[in-house]
C-alpha cells in the first residue's frame, strides 16, 4: 500500500490555495499544477517550488500523467463535468470544487464513472468543513440541540460587481446552491425529497438573457426524506444589496444556533427564550497534521499569500480539512465523507430547486442517488 499520494491541481485562482496546502501535506508526494495561462503557471510553479515537468497548460495531459494518483479540479464551472469525467476515466481519484455539475444526467455520469474506475469522486464542499458547521455538528452529535424542528439558510452574495468572471453573470442561483443546502441537509442527516422554489425581483435584462434566469432572489422550501423537518433556503447572486452571507440556522427544542447577520458580530446560541449568548466557533485543527494547521487559523486569513482564503468570508478554515479528508480517504481506500452519492444528493437538491423556480414554484421530486447507485464503491 502506498504511503503517499501525488496530486494534480487544475485552476490556479481559488485553486492556488489548495495547491499550497497539498505541497505542505506530509502524506502528499508530488504536486502538479495546471492552468491555461503560461505566465500564471510559471509564477505559481516558482512560488510553490514545483518542477517544470509537473506544470501543465493542458488539462488532458495532466490527467494522463502516470506519476499522479489524483486530480483536484478548481476551474470555471463549465469545465467541472468534462474535466471530472476525463480524470476518472484516466483512473485518477478526483475531487472537484462546487458545483459538481449542472444537470441530473451529468451527476449520474460522474457517479457511474467513479464506480467504473474504482476511484474516489468527491465534491469539495467548503460549507461542511467550516469551524462553525463543525461546532454545530458536534452539538448535534452530543444531543445538545435536542430534536431538530426547522433548518434555514441563506447564501446572499452580490456578483454584479466587476472582478467576477463573465460566466458568473446571470448564473441561475440554485445551480450554485450547495453552500446553503449542504449544511441544512447534513445537519438533519438526510436528503431532499421534493422542492418548491419561487423567484423574487428581477436582475438586469442583460444578465437574465445569459442563462434565462430573471430572478434576483430565489426561495426554496424542501421536504426531507424520512424526516418531518422542512428546510428553507434563500439564494441571491446579483442586483441585490447586502453584505455576503453564507450561513445556516438550526432550531432544536433544547438549543438553537443562528448565523450572524453581519461579519464578525458573532453567532447566537439560544438556550432559552431570552437566554442566549454570542459565540465564536473555535478553530478546528485537532485532526489536521501540524504542517497544514496554519491554513485553518482565523488570524491567518489576511495573509496576502492566501488570497482565496479571504473570499466567502474565509470559508471557515475548511480548505485544509477538505485536502486532508481527500488525501486520507485515498490512502485508507475508503469513501470520503462527501462520497460521490452524497455529493450528488446535495447538488441535485439545488438543480431541482432551480427547475422549480423556472416552473414558477411547481413541486419537483428530487432523485435519490443512494437508490440509483446502491452498490458501494469497489476500489481498484
Ligand atoms: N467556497 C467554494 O467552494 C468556492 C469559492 C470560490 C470559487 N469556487 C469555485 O472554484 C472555481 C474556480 O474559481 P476561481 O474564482 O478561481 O475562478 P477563475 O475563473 O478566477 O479561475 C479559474 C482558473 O482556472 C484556469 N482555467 C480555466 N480553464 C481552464 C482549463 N480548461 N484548463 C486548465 N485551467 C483552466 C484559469 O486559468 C484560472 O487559473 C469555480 O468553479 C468556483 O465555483 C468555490
Amino acid at each position: 500500500m502506498k504511503s503517499k499520494v501525488s496530486i494534480g491541481v487544475a485552476g490556479l485562482g481559488f485553486g492556488l490555495e489548495f495547491a499550497a496546502i497539498y505541497c505542505d501535506h506530509p502524506d502528499v508526494d508530488k504536486v502538479a499544477i495546471c492552468t491555461r495561462n503560461p505566465g500564471t503557471l510559471k509564477n505559481a510553479g516558482e512560488m510553490l517550488g514545483i518542477p517544470e515537468e509537473l506544470r501543465f497548460t493542458d488539462f488532458d495531459r495532466m490527467a494522463e500523467c502516470e506519476e499522479l494518483d489524483a486530480i483536484h479540479v478548481i476551474t470555471p464551472i463549465a469545465e467541472h463535468y468534462p474535466q471530472t469525467m476525463k480524470a476518472l476515466r484516466e483512473g485518477k481519484h478526483t475531487a472537484c470544487t462546487v458545483p459538481m455539475a449542472l444537470t441530473v444526467d451529468e451527476l449520474k455520469d460522474i457517479v457511474q464513472a467513479s464506480r467504473e474506475a474504482g476511484k474516489i469522486y468527491t465534491m469539495m464542499e467548503t460549507s461542511l468543513y467550516t469551524r462553525e458547521y463543525l461546532y454545530v455538528k458536534k452539538l448535534r452529535d452530543e444531543g445538545k440541540l435536542g430534536r431538530i424542528q426547522y433548518v434555514y439558510g441563506d447564501h446572499m452574495q452580490n456578483m454584479s460587481l466587476e472582478g467576477w468572471g463573465g460566466y458568473w453573470q446571470g448564473f441561475p442561483q440554485f445551480w450554485y446552491g450547495t453552500h446553503v443546502l449542504s449544511p441544512l441537509l447534513d445537519i438533519v442527516g438526510t436528503k431532499a425529497q421534493s422542492v418548491r422554489c419561487l423567484g423574487s425581483g428581477r436582475v438586469l435584462p442583460e444578465r437574465a438573457e445569459v442563462y434565462g434566469c430573471k430572478y434576483a432572489v430565489e426561495t426554496a422550501t424542501f421536504r426531507l426524506k424520512d424526516s418531518d423537518v422542512v428546510a428553507e433556503a434563500h439564494r441571491c447572486l446579483f442586483d441585490t444589496i447586502r453584505q455576503c452571507r453564507e450561513g445556516f440556522n438550526v432550531y432544536g427544542d433544547k438549543l438553537s444556533f443562528e448565523w450572524e447577520d453581519t461579519l464578525d458580530e458573532g453567532h447566537t446560541l439560544y438556550m432559552g427564550i431570552d437566554d442566549f449568548e454570542k459565540i465564536t466557533a473555535p478553530d478546528a485543527v485537532d485532526n489536521l497534521p501540524e504542517a497544514i494547521r496554519k491554513y485553518a487559523y482565523r488570524e491567518n486569513l489576511k495573509d496576502p499569500n492566501q488570497p482565496s482564503c479571504i473570499q466567502g468570508m474565509g470559508h471557515g478554515g475548511s480548505h485544509p480539512q477538505l485536502c486532508h479528508e481527500f488525501v486520507r480517504a485515498i490512502l485508507e481506500k475508503r469513501e470520503p465523507y462527501m462520497s460521490a452519492t452524497r455529493s450528488a444528493n446535495y447538488t441535485v437538491a439545488g438543480i431541482c430547486a432551480q427547475e422549480s423556480a423556472f416552473k414558477d414554484g411547481e413541486e419537483v421530486p428530487v432523485p435519490d442517488f443512494d437508490e440509483l447507485f446502491p452498490e458501494p464503491l469497489e476500489f481498484c
